[in-house]
């Protein structure tokens, strides 16, 4: 279970911290990733950590879309900007809708499964929702080889008479374990005046090989377009496996 902040008191500032309209040009990446395997045609869709649900708002005019998050703060979110979508309070790790899907879509959240336990957690998630030839993605922000040992963002949104300055530093505490510590302070200006909050969120990352034999061992045939563009901030990098069934 996730105790960042981020997903529960300071979730209603979710819209700032992460606004939907910067999700449009890595949809159009998803899209044309399950459409290129998929086929034509309006396919089913299984977002696992839906979150606020901006990345998946692009695409829900093709794809017929269930989704799953642990926060029911979040949830919100996603449930006024996608009502057509069909929401789940739910653990990605252990929930079983009893459907098949076409489509299975982990996006950033993927990001919250600490061990290689969790990991294959998540993805045997996946495996009990896929039909055969049903394709999986999952959006790690990094692997192992691509963490730059530190990393410091900043932004600043405006909705309203609230603005909010987002100051994130990423940072290895213990280069040999599968975690990575990520510190984020709030200044949250309302009605003209600033406070200020902070959060630790704690992210998993892992090594190409250990994605490829998990993802390969749970019964997919993973894409060899897969971590083919792995630089953060240029292109997102997608984990891409079809279920042999
Ligand atoms: C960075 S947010 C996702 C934001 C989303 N990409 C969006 O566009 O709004 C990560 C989400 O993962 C969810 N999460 C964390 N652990 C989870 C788990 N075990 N199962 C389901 N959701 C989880 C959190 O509640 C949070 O909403």
């Amino acid at each position: 279970m996730s105790h960042a902040r981020m997903y529960r008191d300071l979730a209603y500032l979710w819209p700032l911290v992460s606004p939907v309209e910067e999700y449009v040009e890595e949809a159009e990446v998803l899209r044309a990733a399950f459409k290129d395997r998929l086929g034509p045609g309006r396919h089913s869709l299984l977002d696992l950590g839906i979150g606020g649900g901006h990345h998946i708002a692009p695409l829900v005019g093709d794809f017929d879309v269930t989704g799953v998050d642990l926060s029911p703060e979040m949830l919100a979110h996603s449930k006024r900007l996608n009502p057509d979508v069909d929401h789940h309070v739910g653990d990605m790790r252990t929930i079983r809708l009893d459907r098949k899907f076409d489509a299975v879509l982990i996006h950033d959240s993927i990001g919250h499964m600490l061990t290689e336990n969790d990991l294959r957690a998540a993805v045997e998630t996946a495996v009990a929702h896929l039909r055969p030839g049903g394709v999986l993605i999952a959006c790690p922000d990094w692997c192992r080889e691509t963490f730059p040992d530190e990393h410091v963002t900043h932004s600043t949104n405006r909705r309203g008479d609230t603005s909010l300055t987002c100051i994130e530093y990423l940072y290895d505490p213990d280069p040999t374990d599968t975690t990575v510590e990520l510190l984020v302070f709030y200044l949250i200006r309302e009605n003209g005046h600033v406070r200020v909050e902070q959060d630790r969120l704690i992210v998993g990352i892992f090594p190409k090989q250990t994605w490829f034999e998990l993802v390969e061992q749970a019964g997919f045939d993973v894409d060899p377009q897969s971590f083919a563009s792995a630089k953060y901030g240029e292109e997102p990098v997608l984990l891409i496996g079809v279920f042999r069934g």
